[in-house]
Formats: C-alpha cells, structure tokens, sequence
C-alpha cells in the first residue's frame, strides 16, 4: 500500500502560507547561523560526496556515539548518517517490518511508525500513555502488547509529544519486555540532551543485540535543515540493510550536512551549543508554565524532557477549531492541534526557539483567543 497522509502533515501543509505573526509551538532550539560555522569550513571542501565511506563521514560517526554516550559500547561500524532520524526511523522500519508483523507503537507518539507500518501492511498495536497517569508509559501494558513473535516496538524517548522521560531503569525494563519477544527495539532518541528532571537514557543500542537508537543533529542543536541525523546499532545485518535502502532512497548524504553536522558535534563546541540550548528552553519552560498556571481554559502535564507538551482544553472546546481560530486575525498565532495526536481536547505547545521567538507574545495573543473563543451554551 502507498504512503498516506497523516493528520500531523495534512495541518502543516495546510497553514504553510498562512503567515502566522506568532508560534506557540517551536519544536526545537534555536537554529544557527551559516557564518556560525565559516571559520571552520574549508573553501576548497569539494561539493562531491564525501569519497571515504557510504556510512558518512568517520569522525561525524565518532561524534554520534560521544554523544549518545555509546563510545567503547558501539562502534563506528554500527552507525550511518542518514537525511535527519526520520530517514533512520523509515530505513529501519521499512527493512524491518514486513506485511502482517506485529509492531508495538505508544499513543500519543510520533506518528511516523504508524503511517509506515501501516503502508507495510503491519499489524500495529497501541500502547496508552494517559494523562491521568503524567503521560507515563505504562511498563505493564507493554509488556502485555508485546506478546511473542512481536517483530518491533517503537518508542521515542523523550517522548513526542508529551515530553515524558524513561529513567535508565525504565529503559533496562523496556529492553528486557522486547528481549523476551525477541522483538526489535528501536527508541527515537531526536529529542536527548533536553532532559529537564533527570539524567539523559542510555540509548538501546549499547544495550540490546536488537536495540536500534535514532537521533540528529535537528533538535537540541537546532540543525534541521542539515538534513543530519543516524541510525545505530550493534547488529550488522540491519546496517547493512539500512545502508542498502538508504542507496536506493537519498543514495549518499549531503555533503553539506555532514560536514556541518561534524562540526557541530565537536566535543567543545557541542557542549558549549547543548548547554546554552538547555539554558534556554529551560527559560522559555518556566515561562510556559508561569503562563499556565494563570490560565482557566487550560492545564498541562510539564514536560520532563525536550521542547513541546501537551495542554488540555477546557471540556467542550474542540481543539482543531480552535487552533484554525488562533491562527486568524487577529491573533495570527500558529500551534499544532491535538488531532495530529488523536486528542481532539488537547493542543501542543512548544518552548523552542530560544529568545529569539518572543514566547511571551505568542502567549498573550493565546490568552486573548482563549478568552475570546465562546463557552458552550448550557442548558437550564
Ligand atoms: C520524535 C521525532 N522523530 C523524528 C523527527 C524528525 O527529525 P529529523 O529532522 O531529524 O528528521 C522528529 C521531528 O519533529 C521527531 O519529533
């Protein structure tokens, strides 16, 4: 079956020439300048491929796994770069899965697992993260989905969209549920280096034969247009697998990107970038949530890690609309609806972009709407 579109994309591409004047809803830090990297690159950097390796460049995959903390675990051999984690994700779950394989996915969650596994022909079984519950994911309810001859599960962690964080022994107990199926384990890591209540996870890779750890350089370094990020894991069958699609899909990688990427990723410099990312998407959180706890027509479970959230509206508001409301004038404010995440009471709210994006504006105009949307009749 083809690939169809989701709700997520279908919103995006419908307000992209809507000229918000406002978002409330950035999904990852600042993003650098191209002369943030000039003194660095060489103007003789040939715009050919890289000439020295199919996977990408070697000290860029050495970079990968310094900070998946993954070095002497993995090594360089169990990496290739690809266009961003959502290439890694599609390389792995399309080699992976094969028509009527069972894949164990979260809800909410990323929904790319979904719309591929689907188009597989997969059959695909969803794990609840309640709010009721802080959008934890449920350990036992997992490992009731994930029953015997399980081929995948996929999670992302930090979790998009709630921003819940698996502690390392939540992740050891995730391996373990996925080892007893012999399942493969593959876990979106896109959002790591933004943990705000506990340590970063150690990544399944280093962890489990069938471990599969996905990330970029999109996210906390604010990078997405590289086009940069990988796949990692310790078996060499799927790499090479992955490798062969990824020839057959974008082939190479952008040179660009990986040269860039490289450099961002420098041990010095990709502390000094991490940490002011963390200073202010911390700020930007504690804004959000200052905000918030004045607010009568919504609530939220705080993130625990990575830039976005998800709020609940007041019963009876329906989030599509509202958000479609939002974004006319006059408060021309961009966010994502809940729909994108089958939560048609919830909208998301981001706390990327640095002081750049002028959070407080984007809130005070979501203030206004929010007041202004009319309440339900009630009846006598
Ligand atoms: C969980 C998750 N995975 C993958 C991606 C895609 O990221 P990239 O730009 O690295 O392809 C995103 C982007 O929003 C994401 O949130």
């Amino acid at each position: 079956m083809k690939v169809l579109i989701h709700d997520l994309f279908q919103y995006l591409l419908e307000t992209t020439d809507s000229a918000p004047e406002a978002i409330v809803g950035f999904s990852l830090s600042a993003s650098p300048r191209l002369g943030d990297f000039l003194a660095d690159l060489d103007p003789n950097q040939s715009l050919d491929w890289n000439s020295r390796d199919f996977r990408g460049l070697p000290e860029l995959r050495d970079h990968v796994l310094a900070q998946a903390g993954l070095t002497g675990h993995c090594t360089p051999a169990d990496v290739l770069i690809t266009a961003g984690a959502a290439e890694a994700n599609y390389l792995a779950i399309m080699q992976l899965l094969q028509p009527g394989d069972r894949i164990v996915i979260e809800a909410p969650g990323w929904p790319q697992a979904e719309v591929l596994a689907k188009a597989k022909g997969a059959e695909i079984v969803k794990v609840h993260r309640l709010e009721a519950e802080g959008w934890r994911l449920p350990l036992d309810r997992l490992a009731e989905a994930v029953t015997p001859g399980t081929r995948m599960v996929f999670l992302t962690n930090p979790n998009n969209p709630t921003g819940d964080l698996l502690s390392g022994s939540e992740v050891a107990e995730v391996v373990r549920i996925a080892d007893r199926a012999g399942a493969w384990l593959l876990v979106d890591e896109v959002y790591a280096g933004l943990e705000w209540t506990g340590p970063r996870a150690p990544a399944v890779a280093g962890l489990y034969a069938r471990g599969i750890t996905t990330g970029s350089v999109s996210k906390a370094l604010g990078l997405q247009g590289l086009r940069t990020g990988w796949i990692i894991s310790p078996d060499a069958g799927l790499m090479r697998d992955a490798l062969i699609l990824r020839e057959n899909s974008s082939e190479i990688m952008n040179i660009m990107g990986e040269v860039i990427a490289e450099i961002a990723l420098r041990p010095a410099r990709y502390a000094a970038s991490l940490a002011r990312a963390r200073r202010e998407g911390a700020n930007n959180l504690a804004q959000m949530n200052a905000w918030l706890a004045d607010q009568d027509r919504l609530s939220w479970v705080p993130p625990k890690a990575g830039l976005i959230g998800l709020a609940r509206l007041a019963d009876g508001m329906d989030s599509a609309a509202f958000a479609r409301f939002l974004l006319k004038p006059p408060y021309r404010t961009f966010l994502m609806p809940g729909p994108a995440y089958d939560l048609p009471n919830h909208i998301r709210l981001g706390v990327g972009g640095g002081a750049e994006v002028r959070l407080h504006d984007g809130l005070d105009r979501l203030s206004q709407a929010l007041r202004d949307w009319p309440l339900p009749k009630v009846s006598p």
